[in-house]
Parts: C-alpha cells; sequence; structure tokens
C-alpha cells in the first residue's frame, strides 16, 4: 500500500548521529557517524503556532529548502529537539538539524522526497556532504565530488573526545585557511589521507598509527586551541592510534582500538593538570546513522 492511501503521520521522531570529520589529513573528505545523538521530534498541529519566524535561523532556513525542494507548503506541525551534541564543536551538530527537519517533514507530507533527495537538500543548506552524509548513512564516509564511498567502522574502534567548553562557528574558522598550499605539503597529506582511507576500507586501523598529521587546515586552526599538543602527546602515549581536530573545532578527537580506559584517563588527567575546562567523551562508531519512526 502506498504511503498515500494510509493514514496521516501525526507524529515522527528523527535520531540522528553526531559526526567527526577531517580525521587530520582528509580535510573536507572524511567523515564518519558517532554514538552521540540529536533527536527532533515532529508533530502535526491543526494550525500554524507559534509561527517560523520564531524559530532559530537555521530551522526557518531548513524548512524554506524544503518548501522549495518540494514544491509544496508546510505541514501545519510544532517541534522540538532533544540534544545530546553540543553545539558548535565541530561535532556535526547543525547538520543533524538539517537532516532531522527534513526527513521529519518529509514523512508529515507523505514522503514526497527520495532518500536522495533529502541527503541532496541537507547537503545544499549545510554546505558540507563530509558531515551529512555520515550522519544520513553511518558508517566511515569518503566524499568525493558528486561521489561518496561507505564502509562500516568495526565496533571495536572508539572515538574518545575531548570536548572544550569554547565554541568555534565552521564559518569564520574557514575564513582563516589560506588559499593555497605548497605542492610538498599537499603531497603529503594526500599520502597520508590515501593511507588512512585504506585503513578504513580494509579495516587495518592498527596501521593508522603515525597518518594524522595535516598542513591543510590544523596548524591554522589549532592556534586558537590551548594545550593541543599536550593534550596529543599525552593521548598518543597513552595508546591512540590517531589525534586530530574534529571538523572545524574545537573538539579534539583520539582514536582508540580494542579498550580506550588508558586514553580516557590520559586525557582526564592532562586537561586537568592543564586547568582545562571540557569533557572527555567516549564514543562508539554509529553504522546505521539518521532513523526515522512515526505513527
Ligand atoms: N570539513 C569542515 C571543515 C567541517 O573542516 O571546515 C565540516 O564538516
Amino acid at each position: 500500500m502506498s504511503i498515500s492511501a494510509q493514514k496521516k503521520i501525526s507524529r515522527c521522531w528523527v535520531k540522528i548521529p553526531a559526526t567527526t570529520t577531517n580525521f587530520g589529513p582528509g580535510f573536507d573528505t572524511f567523515g564518519a557517524a558517532l554514538s552521540l545523538y540529536n533527536v527532533i521530534v515532529l508533530e502535526r498541529t491543526p494550525q500554524q503556532a507559534p509561527p517560523w519566524s520564531d524559530s532559530p535561523a537555521m530551522v526557518v532556513e531548513t524548512l524554506k529548502g524544503f518548501e522549495k525542494k518540494t514544491g509544496a507548503s508546510l505541514p501545519n506541525f510544532k517541534w522540538s529537539l532533544h540534544s545530546q551534541i553540543p553545539q558548535a564543536r565541530g561535532l556535526g551538530s547543525s547538520a543533524t538539524v538539517r537532516l532531522g527537519f527534513l526527513a521529519g517533514l518529509n514523512a508529515l507530507a507523505g514522503f514526497p522526497l527520495s532518500k536522495e533527495e533529502i541527503l541532496e537538500c541537507a547537503i545544499e543548506l549545510e554546505g558540507h556532504p563530509d558531515n551529512v552524509t555520515p550522519a544520513f548513512l553511518g558508517g566511515f564516509i569518503l566524499c568525493g565530488p558528486k561521489k561518496v564511498l561507505r564502509t562500516r567502522i568495526d565496533p571495536k574502534l572508539f572515538f574518545v573526545a575531548f570536548v572544550p567548553q569554547v565554541e568555534i562557528s565552521t564559518e569564520l574558522s574557514r575564513k582563516i585557511l589560506p588559499p593555497e598550499i605548497k605542492l610538498k605539503e599537499a603531497v603529503q597529506n594526500l599520502q597520508r589521507a590515501s593511507m588512512i582511507a585504506v585503513c578504513f576500507f580494509e579495516k587495518r586501523y592498527k596501521d593508522l598509527s603515525g597518518l594524522f598529521v595535516d598542513y591543510f587546515h590544523e596548524p591554522y586552526r589549532l592556534a586558537s586551541i590551548p594545550y593541543w599538543e599536550e593534550l596529543k602527546r599525552a593521548a598518543l602515549e597513552a595508546g591512540a592510534l590517531g589525534f586530530y581536530l574534529s571538523g572545524s573545532g574545537s573538539t579534539l578527537m583520539a582514536i582508540a582500538y580494542e579498550d580506550p580506559t588508558t586514553v580516557v584517563h590520559a586525557l582526564k588527567s592532562e586537561s586537568s593538570r592543564r586547568s582545562l575546562s571540557g569533557e572527555v567523551l567516549v564514543l562508539k562508531p554509529d553504522n546505521i546513522g539518521l532513523r526515522l519512526s512515526y505513527r
């Protein structure tokens, strides 16, 4: 039976995972979904209240994007956001909002958009396929122009995040990046990023060690993140396979295999020794991506 022949959906829940991107040299190319979630609930209402203009700008922009993509007006609904993902910390919070509203509205409207169209619309609005795509599909994603490759991540891999209190705007932190990169540095980034991709696609995680050195963005962005060298050294000495700036920051991410305990301990003690405010989160890969349920 087609959805149009069914009863109209009155309420839906969209659960979307956080993401981590870049992985050092894989700037704007690698992304992975993590076990930390935002849930957006949309419920059909008899009238539209409160007006859209009262919602945050990103929500309004997403609602307009949905109207434009479908060519139809929005159903009347109210919404709520249940958030675990810290905002403006390089963990993909804004991508979850775009995807959550698009997928939820699509359900309330009787599924006018295909999954591919939802992803396309979210990428157009967000501008960063490297965090939107893993949030939607789960797993590890290699983003290229007009094509993505995906692989599952072994649940034995842990992402240990140090999430500072400081917020960083992706838009502003892109403005400080240089317009050009030296050829020698670009070649080294290319070599390391290619190896990271092979490690994920062939599940050779132990070979990740030593590959997280970047010349594209970290040297410019890390200037505003105190003690990252000290936290990196502590994590690597404790056995982390890699350490990098997650997205545009401020989160610093360590990758651990099988047992994250020593890495967690190292990040907690180093951050407290340096009086750095922030929290350590122990996250697993999410291989499912966006979940939609409704009634
Ligand atoms: N790759 C982006 C950046 C983050 O580093 O600016 C959003 O995915």
